[in-house]
């Protein structure tokens, strides 16, 4: 026996060891294989195709070098045993999928996963996800999205991290690391891709695929940093947005692509269009036709192209007509090549075919799922601490969000199943005894015929329970919104059930923040579920019970009406700020003298202020902030800001609170937002337990692009906040000299 194992760790040694040569030697390896390639096959690789076995002949002339959109293991094993094994020079395909929340366990939608404030649950659910798409054979997945997103009628703000800069680069640091792990070439490490490169968010209008004018500055200090971040965190792909920047396609930028992306952050991995953004610059008014646009795109400095089908049609040419140069190409190979060596491709290309469903659902992918849906939920009103339900034993479920094992699954979760998901409706039959009513068959459905029912349902139960929301399709890519308002009559079932007189706890299970402040005068209690993922039932039944408390908080600002967006927590002052004097609509006398109202920045209708602020979330404690300190009150460019405070839970749960970290630079070379969010972490107490808490925030952290276009810490006075939201807690003043 000693023998046996003497060999098996020489073989260990040995394999280990050339593992870490061929990481070790990758760009070698990548020269040597480039000088074998022929253009054709060079521009074979910067090819990427939706499907599988209808490319075979393609694969086998080495035209394709990834596919996208196949998850069965046989088939991706059987296009990838043609290109590594029937083409000339066997260089396996990357295989790809949007893997976004979650592959067969779903997680809840990104912008749920922010309201966590937890990067940890965040990175684990990458984690699951990663595991769960290269059991198939998915070793690439087009995620984390990290476009900053101020306009909830934009209905991508779903895929993203809200409104907030900071807990936007946490988010997506977290899904990065989760999704690629330490070792590219483990087989569970899912290559990331950081999109879409660059302010695909900010929409004009909120209307998906819209124009957008964003100075260099408001790039820079808002649409960067995840980015950035993300490089520096080492994602190994990216992707270029659909959108214009002030004139110009993100997939047609070299300014993006080449200067900031390249020369400026060293970014050394790959970058992908998206879905035929290359071809979409005829569109835009920004290529004569496809020949064009491949042009524009590879010398923008794009290395693959996702679906326009004009590299594998006009690169020849071009470079034929020396619109293109060799060295071009050779680089965009070479990022690509690059990345299958690191992910091991061509050491193990293949999957084993038995192993996707031995891994989906895992019990403890499951537990994650659920626990990230617990934290994801925001407790938005609890009026009488109607919630958590106790004392009560007959309820009454209702709305077309209590049983809708698809819908709750959200936007861009292809492969999860709906027969796994878990509901609102079965989670809380085995808490309570329920009477289901559904009333609407789906969130659009405004037939009002069985609210009677429902009513008649009331008068046996102790508390109503409606679940209402938006369908996973009413949200998402290319499904923007003008008004955000409730679809059909859920708002009416609300105040159809507040009406019975029962406690009313309203569930909103959807992809965005709706403007729901007619429907929070209907009900006693509202929690708000972005799409809680696979588990996201027993999530809302464990916080309707009070086996779990909520902690979850806004990673967007609510708004009272769709017409005041964008908005959103950290803007700027303005010249005319409101002040809280504003005259509302209905207050104007007749005949009012033109400025006889006050010249402030709001609303005459919704006045000024958001429904809730960034950061908002209740609990069923309450937590108070006192003794809340800085080290000095001057500080010095290289210091750090010491932060000492006390947290106590007031209450009677144990509970965790998102502890919130805000700054505001009071004068700068250029205005400055009001409020930045620099910091946050979560503490869980006991009730009446009381912690002391330190943070210590670098002065550099305050550094932002200035008028020159320099990333500096301007000095002057700046004010601190320590709260639970945006909105909250005493300003401390300090100066950094
Ligand atoms: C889509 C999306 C992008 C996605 C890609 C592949 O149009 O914009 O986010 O990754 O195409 O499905």
């Amino acid at each position: 026996m000693r023998i046996i194992k003497f060999a098996l760790t020489l073989m260990a040694v040995a394999v280990g060891s050339v593992a870490m040569a061929q990481t070790a030697n990758v760009d070698e390896r990548v020269e040597e294989l480039l000088s074998k390639m022929t253009l054709e096959e060079k521009i074979g690789q910067m090819n990427q195709l939706s499907g599988g076995y209808q490319f075979t002949d393609m694969i086998r002339e080495g035209k394709v070098g990834s596919i996208l959109n196949i998850v069965d293991p046989v088939e991706i094993n059987a296009v990838q045993r043609v290109a590594v094994e029937e083409s000339r020079l066997g260089i396996p395909l990357l295989v790809s999928r949007d893997v976004i929340h979650g592959f067969r366990t779903i997680f809840p939608i990104p912008i749920g996963m922010a309201a966590t404030f937890d990067p940890a649950i965040v990175e684990q659910g990458a984690r699951v996800s990663a595991i769960e798409a290269t059991a198939s054979g998915v070793r690439w997945t087009f995620s984390p999205m990290l476009d900053i997103a101020r306009d909830p009628r934009w209905g991508r703000v779903a895929e993203g991290s809200g409104e907030d800069p900071y807990l936007d680069v946490q988010m997506g640091v977290a899904m990065v690391k989760g999704y690629q792990g330490e070792d590219f070439t483990d087989p569970t490490s899912m290559a990331a891709c950081i999109k879409h490169f660059v302010g695909y968010g900010a929409a004009e209008g909120g209307r998906d695929y819209n124009t957008t004018m964003i100075s260099e500055r408001a790039l820079r200090n808002t649409y960067f940093p995840a980015f950035k971040a993300c490089v520096d965190a080492g994602a190994l792909t990216l992707m270029t947005s659909f959108n214009d920047v002030d004139g110009i396609p993100s997939t047609g930028n070299d300014w993006l692509l080449q200067d900031i992306l390249r020369e400026e952050w060293g970014f050394d991995g790959m970058v992908v269009t998206d879905w035929n953004s290359s071809g979409e610059m005829i569109a835009h008014g920004f290529a004569e036709d496809l020949k064009d646009a491949t042009a524009i795109s590879i010398n923008a400095g794009v290395d693959m192209d996702m679906m326009s089908w004009g590299y594998i049609q006009y690169v020849k040419q071009l470079v034929e007509e020396g619109r293109i140069s060799m060295e071009t190409i050779d680089n965009a190979v070479r990022n690509i090549l690059r990345l299958k060596f690191r992910l091991g491709l061509f050491e193990n290309p293949y999957v084993d075919e038995t192993l996707a469903r031995k891994v989906a659902y895992a019990p403890e992918h499951l537990a994650a799922a659920k626990q990230c849906a617990v934290e994801s939920i925001i407790l938005i009103q609890n009026n009488n601490n109607v919630l958590p339900l106790k004392g009560v034993e007959t309820i009454l479920v209702t709305g077309p969000m209590a049983d809708a094992p698809y819908d709750q699954l959200g936007t861009w979760a292809f492969d999860g199943e709906e027969q796994h998901t878990v509901t609102p409706l079965t989670a809380l039959r085995k808490d309570y005894n329920v009477i289901y009513e559904p009333v609407l068959a789906y969130s659009r459905d405004d037939n009002t015929a069985n609210i009677k029912a429902a009513k008649k349902a009331a008068k046996k139960a102790d508390a109503i329970v409606v679940c209402v929301g938006e369908e996973a399709i009413l949200s998402g890519e290319a499904h923007s919104l003008s008004n955000l308002n409730l679809q059909g009559a859920q708002s009416e079932l609300i105040a159809a059930m507040k009406a019975t007189g029962k406690p009313v706890v309203v569930v909103v299970i959807a992809g965005r923040p709706l403007t729901i402040e007619r429907d929070l005068a209907e009900c006693d209690a509202m929690l708000y579920a972005f799409h809680p993922g696979t588990m996201g039932g027993e999530a809302i039944a464990d916080l309707i019970t009070g086996r779990e408390v909520p902690s979850g908080k806004l990673p967007m600002t609510f708004l009272r009406d769709a017409g005041q967006a964008p908005f959103y927590y950290n803007h700027p002052m303005t010249g005319r700020p409101n002040n809280g004097t504003e005259t509302l609509l209905n207050d104007i006398p007749l005949k009012a003298g033109q400025t006889s109202l006050g010249c402030t920045s709001y609303y005459l209708d919704t006045g000024y202020g958001p429904l809730f602020p960034f950061g908002y979330g209740l609990s069923y404690t309450t937590f108070e902030y006192s003794n809340i300190t800085l080290d000095k009150s001057v500080l010095n460019k290289s210091d750090y800001i010491h932060i000492d405070f006390d947290l106590t839970n007031t209450g009677d749960y144990e509970a965790t609170e998102v502890v919130q970290i805000y700054v505001r630079d009071l004068v700068g070379s250029v205005v400055r937002p009001v409020k930045e969010l620099k910091g946050f972490m979560r503490v869980t107490l006991k009730p009446g337990e009381t912690k002391h808490l330190m943070y210590d925030l670098p002065v550099s952290d305050l550094a932002f692009w200035n008028r020159d276009m320099e990333y500096v810490v301007e000095p002057g006075e700046f004010q601190l906040w320590v709260a639970g939201d945006s909105a909250s807690g005493e300003a401390i003043t300090f100066e950094v000299r």
